[in-house]
């Protein structure tokens, strides 16, 4: 058996970041919407940079306007991941796209994406859990009311609450209420910081927010007391190594810092952020460890381990899904 055919576990997908180009294209076309501005000819997303990104981001999420919307999306996602030998994810998903922050119309958005979840575990054999996400750039006072719509919702599906977004908006403490609120609801926790902040925004979103997983945390490998500090408290890494290269947040792929993380005892894991944006897959991110580090079945079986362990889920999904 080869690395590749090992079933994946990914933790850190954003669900509008998974729309595949045509997906959105589609939606676009039908509620009359002229989004050409954010298509480049060959029908990939065009940006310039990555605030550029959170940008037509942004807009591609404009098409996205009834929880029907979101079955759909959330069906195309899963079956793409499921093609990629993925059989458990965790997505972010935010309020924010899905009624604005208000409670009510949440619950009828969360409804159709968890129905389709349920579509896709039958059909594709993959099992999806979700991370209610605030958008650090829409501020401090925003993060309260999707704060809300996580604890709310907090339940078999739901089991975490994150950020992302621009991360250099702010300082982590500024969403301290937030993250306080979800975490006496019980909830997991994971922030985006250090993927284009420094170990500084790293160990700071440590102290105020206190989460078991950090997405990216690539930065952290400037300060080697700080990777000793990760490394000894246990902190899950959700490293996007495609993403990062893609973005030009870490050099190439030689370049990035994921294998000397590991190779220091930080609990690493591997996802695709939002793969269409970036170009890539699962699959793709296997294969360039492979070939970029080596990494062997060994390395691989080991990864999906610790993100096993790292899930959000409870207990029972996790011996299921093992
Ligand atoms: N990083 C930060 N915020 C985001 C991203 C990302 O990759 N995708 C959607 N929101
Ligand atoms: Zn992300």
């Amino acid at each position: 058996m080869s690395f590749r055919d090992l079933p994946k576990v990914e933790l850190h997908l954003h669900l509008e970041g998974g729309a595949p180009p045509v997906f959105i294209r589609g939606l676009a076309t039908e509620k009359g919407l002229d989004l050409s501005g954010i298509f480049t000819e060959d029908g990939g997303y065009a940006y310039r940079d990555f605030d550029h990104f959170l940008k037509v981001y942004e807009a591609a999420c404009t098409t996205l306007q009834s929880p029907e919307d979101f079955r759909r999306l959330t069906l195309a996602v899963l079956e793409e991941s499921a093609s990629h030998g993925v059989v458990y994810s965790e997505t972010f998903l935010s309020p924010d796209f899905c009624g604005g922050g208000d409670l009510e119309a949440w619950r009828d958005y969360l409804a159709a994406i968890e129905d389709a979840a349920d579509e896709a575990e039958a059909k594709f054999g993959i099992t999806l859990r979700g991370i209610v996400t605030c958008i650090r750039h829409f501020g401090p006072e925003q993060s309260r009311p999707i704060a809300r719509c996580a604890v709310e919702t907090h339940g078999r599906f739901i089991r975490g609450f994150g950020m992302a977004g621009a991360e250099m908006m702010g300082r982590p403490g500024d969403f301290a209420w937030a993250f306080d609120c979800a975490h006496e609801a019980g909830m997991h926790l994971t922030c985006h910081a250090g993927e284009w902040g420094g170990p500084d925004m790293v160990a700071d979103t440590m102290r105020d927010l206190a989460p078991a997983r950090i997405g990216h945390g690539v930065n952290a490998i400037k300060d080697p007391a700080l990777v000793e500090t990760l490394a000894e408290k246990g902190t899950v890494l959700e490293v996007c190594p495609g993403s990062n290269v893609f973005l030009g947040a870490t050099g190439d792929w030689a370049a990035h810092p994921i294998a000397r993380l590991r190779d220091a005892g930080v609990k690493v894991t591997v996802s695709t952020d939002d793969p269409p944006f970036f170009k890539t897959t699962m699959t793709h991110e296997f294969d360039m460890l492979a070939r970029t580090f080596g990494w062997d079945e060994a390395d691989f079986a080991a990864l999906n381990k610790t993100a096993l362990e790292a899930a959000f889920c409870d207990d029972e999904t996790r011996a299921a899904v093992a």
